[in-house]
């Protein structure tokens, strides 16, 4: 039997300073018998219970076309057609472990790479297969994912592309099995590493969880000319936390201190690379390009290398940094991606273990052949060109915040005090550039992310929380901070420390419409820490004449 203490400690909650009372009902939701939503979870699977780097590591394979269809916006050319279908499958976690039950796109979970040229626009006819029970438990407390919904709904959005908002994957378009919807992409923006996951609104950690997640990148002749290690030498890794059972299978814990399957963070205590557990990957004596993405639902990921050398990071959410760094740890918040070079050349017949804090994730078994040359990165990679703060014609200050729930059930994570439901209030004009502030009033960081743009980070900047409460001032309590060398790029994902003030800086480029911005934690994101933002079409040259009569 485990304690409750002990019970919190796994899930994450004792870490959190939350203002709960620990004396809270740990009853259950009513008629659930499901084991997903047990109060004391099975023992979960960990590093130091089960045979380490017995796998190879998984390579998604690439998605294929299947047609190709007129282009929606260019009459007379023709775009590849993808048609990708959601679905449960079986998939082994690890040698040792019997198959687990998944969610998958076109039976993988990661889901099918897709490799996408700038300025060659794809469709993809999302297909959504799934069964009609949930694998988890749906916590209809939850808003959007309410009773009167359906339990099984989905609809894929790609994060960090730039697309119009009908093929964005907005959290209310979800639909249910047997339904598809197809989605343009223009891949009209720089190369970068994107990703796609399940973004159905109050569900969006349950889906993402249950393996509904990606790679996408974006390639460009800019990017090409560089000559950076590619084809077998430039992998994908894609990392998650999960809780495994004995026998091979996920579960998602409920909380103990609510009467529903919501919890405010989950950490697992495994880690997926590319959908194994601790796999390994045979490379050669040479340089390799990985391209990382964080698809947890919480966990932060710091990576670094048993050998104890620097990863030489060469970009980050959209696209190369400037130049190249040497970075040790390297953390990785959810959603956030990190392409790293590792030259192997001086390490034959080594195993070098890539880590978190939290253990082991994978090794890399360098073969005895002989070093190839090593080739010297370019010292420029990319032009970046600072949005000087001037430019912006707007600042908005957003808060971040946590509140209980006036009947004291379950624990509310905002953004600006503000409902998912609540009037629009941010509507940024089409072209224009702004800069909004991230006030964290939480104890925890929070990995903030827009749709649609990307976006430069300006400085952080430590204030007194107490007083922003009373009087809505801001008092500075610490000297503003650049952001960290590796996140100089061009960014989507910005990670917004407590007790901070974060300023990031975009321009509202692309198309009008809706958008959605929100905290990339799920659990957060699908407890309302999310909100829809509007582009506005700007003045038209037409209404901006002078001399214009109104009429
Ligand atoms: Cu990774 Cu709203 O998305
Ligand atoms: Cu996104
Ligand atoms: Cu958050």
């Amino acid at each position: 039997m485990i304690t409750r203490r002990e019970f919190l400690k796994q899930s994450g909650l004792l870490a959190t300073a939350w203002c709960l009372p620990l004396g809270a009902p740990n009853a259950l939701v009513p008629g659930v018998e499901d084991e997903s939503r047990e109060v004391v979870p099975r023992p979960s699977i960990t590093a130091s219970s089960i045979a380490n780097f017995v796998d190879p590591l998984p390579i998604p394979p690439l998605a294929r076309p299947v047609d190709e269809r007129p282009d929606p916006f260019d009459q007379g050319r023709r775009i590849a057609y993808y048609r990708i279908e959601m679905s449960e499958i079986f998939a082994k976690l690890h040698r040792d472990l019997p198959p687990a039950r998944l969610w998958a796109y076109n039976g993988t979970s990661p889901g099918p790479m897709f490799e996408a040229r700038k300025g060659s626009p794809l469709l993809v006819e999302w297909v959504n297969a799934l069964p009609k029970a949930h694998l988890f438990a749906v916590d209809h407390h939850i808003h959007g994912a309410e009773a009167s919904k359906p339990n099984v709904r989905a609809v894929v959005h790609l994060h960090g592309a730039k697309v119009r908002p009908d093929s964005d994957g907005d959290p209310e378009d979800w639909y249910v099995p047997g339904k598809s919807r197809t989605s343009y992409y223009p891949n009209g923006q720089d190369a970068a590493m994107l990703w796609y996951h399940d973004h159905a609104l109050g569900i969006t950690r349950l889906n993402v969880y249950a393996g509904l997640f990606g790679a996408y990148i974006v390639r460009d002749e800019a990017e090409r000319a560089l000559n950076l290690p590619s084809g077998k030498y430039e992998v994908p890794l894609i990392l998650c936390d999960r809780k495994i059972d004995s026998r091979g299978q996920l579960f998602y814990p409920a909380s103990p201190m609510f009467h529903a399957p919501w919890i405010s963070e989950f950490y697992g205590t495994a880690v997926l690379v590319n959908g194994k557990l601790l796999p390994y990957l045979a490379v050669e004596p040479r340089q390799y390009r990985f391209r990382v993405v964080n698809v947890s639902n919480s966990r932060f990921f710091s990576l670094s290398l048993s050998n104890q050398e620097p990863f030489t990071q060469i970009g980050s959410d959209q696209g190369l940094m400037r130049s190249p760094l040497m970075v040790t740890p390297v953390i990785v918040a959810p959603a956030e991606r990190a392409d790293l070079v590792l030259d192997f050349a001086a390490h034959q017949g080594k195993q070098i273990v890539l880590s978190d804090v939290s253990g082991s994730l994978m090794q890399f078994r360098v073969d005895n052949s002989r070093a190839a040359n090593s080739v010297a990165l370019p010292a420029t990679l990319r032009r970046i060109k600072p949005l000087p703060p001037k430019s912006a014609i707007r600042t908005r200050t957003l808060t971040l915040d946590q509140y209980n729930d006036p009947a004291g059930k379950v624990m509310r994570m905002l953004l600006n005090g503000t409902h998912w439901d609540m009037p629009i209030t941010e509507r940024p004009v089409l072209g224009s550039i702004e800069m909004w502030r991230f006030v964290n009033l939480t104890p925890d960081p929070h990995p903030i992310h827009l749709h649609l743009v990307r976006f430069q980070i300006l400085e952080r900047r430590e204030f007194d929380v107490a007083a922003y409460q009373k009087s809505k001032e801001v008092h500075f309590t610490g000297p503003p901070m650049r952001p960290d060398p590796n996140e100089a790029g061009w960014k989507d994902t910005v990670r917004c420390p407590p007790k901070t003030i974060t300023r990031i800086i975009a321009r509202f480029e692309g198309f009008t419409g809706r958008y959605v911005w929100h905290c990339h934690v799920l659990e957060h994101e699908d407890n309302e820490m999310m909100r829809p933002y509007e582009v506005l079409a700007g003045p038209s040259p037409a209404r901006k004449r002078p001399g214009a009569k109104r009429r």
